[in-house]
Parts: C-alpha cells; structure tokens; sequence
C-alpha cells in the first residue's frame, strides 16, 4: 500500500503523462502551475518532459512564491499574468486541492495561494487538479475549514459577515512566525467552518460580496479533469 506522500507523487507524474498522451499538454502552451504538496510533483515532471524533449516553448505561470521557486530551481521558464506573452489567459493549468466534491467542486487555500490559485485557474481553458483520494469528500464546508483571504484593515468586520453567513471564523495562525498568517499577497486568512453543508456555488459568491474579501477557496465555476491517487496504486481519472 502506497503512503500519502508516494500517492502525492504517483498522481502528480501520471497525471502529466497521461495529459501528455491525449494530446491536451503540448509544446508551446502557456500553462498555470499550481501549489502544494501534490502540484510539486507534477511541476517536477513537466519539467522533466521539458528536459526529455517532450514539451517545447512551455511558459509557465506560477501561483505562488513556492511555485515561482520550484519553476526557477527545475528550470521552467516562468512569465506573470499580465506578461504580453500570456496577455491574461491560459491553456492549461495543473494545481492539487484540499476537498473535492462528485460534482468536481472544491475547496482549495490550504497553503492560503487561493486568490492567484483562482485567478490563473479560472482564467485557464483547462483545469486539471491532481489529489489523493483522501481529498473525496461528499459536502462541502464542514471538515475543511473554507480559506477567505481578507484586507488586514477588515479582519473585524468581514468576521461579523461571515458569521451572518453561518460560518464559525478562525484567523490563521503562522507557524514559525507571531500572529496571523500574511499571505503572498499581504492580506490575512480567515477560515471558515459550518456546523451543516453550505451550497459551494451560492457561497462561493455570497462570500465574496462582503467588503474586504478578496477570495475565498470554493471553486465551482470551471470544473476541473480530476487524477485520484489511490493506495494500491491505481488512478482514477473522472
Ligand atoms: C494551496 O493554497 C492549495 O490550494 C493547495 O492546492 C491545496 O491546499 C492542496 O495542497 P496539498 O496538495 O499540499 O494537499
């Protein structure tokens, strides 16, 4: 039986690979690279089919300053959003996630990359999230705490909403660092958890209507290619 982290690595290879196969990551794309502990592997081998040949002219956007890093380190040529190469849009974007729903909905922010986690992913044609199978979950809001990435200056009164919404609000706590969690973009995390299962799609939304929010971690507007490792082994792609 295969650990968490062999699972980790196993979907994050074979996903790329097999995208490779299809036909739907090809040379000359401009792909989002995504965040965490099992989007590492799959950056790791695009970077690998990069060096084999494989994948031509690849330009790579980062979602965090861990991506950015990684891309350095393996090699992959990286450009920003806005870069008049990318001009704002992707082919393909490759990120892992905290919960994943049968309807392919998710929560994602558990390393608090949310806000250009959503903003490249959402802004890509393709959407592949790669997880192991402990991340199937069949609601969402109740286990995994929702990320909400807050301006520092609403950390009081976006709490009062989110509890108007519901929602039990906990401010993130650094590790390795006093106080709250800041995150690559200089603003505050507050997570969130209900009591009962909240409708991702009208929360999604709800949420981001209160003042001070940037993001928050549901993801439910562009349903992702799903890869699921699984312990004994085998991948389930849905
Ligand atoms: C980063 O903020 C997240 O959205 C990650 O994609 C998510 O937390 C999954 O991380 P792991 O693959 O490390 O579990």
């Amino acid at each position: 039986m295969l650990s968490q982290k062999e699972m980790k690595e196993l979907v994050g290879k074979s996903a790329v690979d097999s995208l490779i196969d299809k036909g739907l990551l090809v040379s000359g794309m401009k792909l989002g690279l995504g965040t965490g502990s099992t989007a590492m592997p799959a950056v790791k081998r695009i970077a690998e089919r990069i060096a084999d040949g494989t994948l031509k002219n690849i330009k790579a956007v980062p979602t965090s300053f861990q991506t950015q890093i990684a891309c350095e380190n393996f090699g992959i040529p990286v450009f920003t959003l806005n870069a008049k190469e990318i001009a704002g849009s992707l082919d393909l974007a490759i990120d892992g996630a905290d919960e994943i729903t049968s309807e392919k909905f998710l929560i994602k922010g558990g390393g608090a990359a949310h806000l250009q986690e959503k903003l490249i992913e959402y802004n890509a044609k393709i959407l592949v999230i790669v997880a192991d199978e402990s991340k199937k979950v069949l609601t969402l809001g109740t286990k995994f705490p929702l990320p909400v990435e807050v301006i520092p200056e609403g950390r009081v009164s976006v709490t009062a909403a989110l509890e108007k919404l519901g929602a039990k609000c906990t401010v993130r706590e650094g590790i390795k660092k006093a106080g709250p969690v800041i995150t690559d973009n200089g603003n505050i995390i507050i997570d969130c958890i209900w009591e009962k299962p909240v409708d991702p799609v009208k929360m999604e939304m709800a949420i981001n209507d209160i003042v001070g929010v940037i993001e928050n971690g549901f993801f439910t507007k562009n349903i992702p290619i799903c890869f699921i490792s699984h312990a004994d082994g085998t991948v389930e792609n849905f």
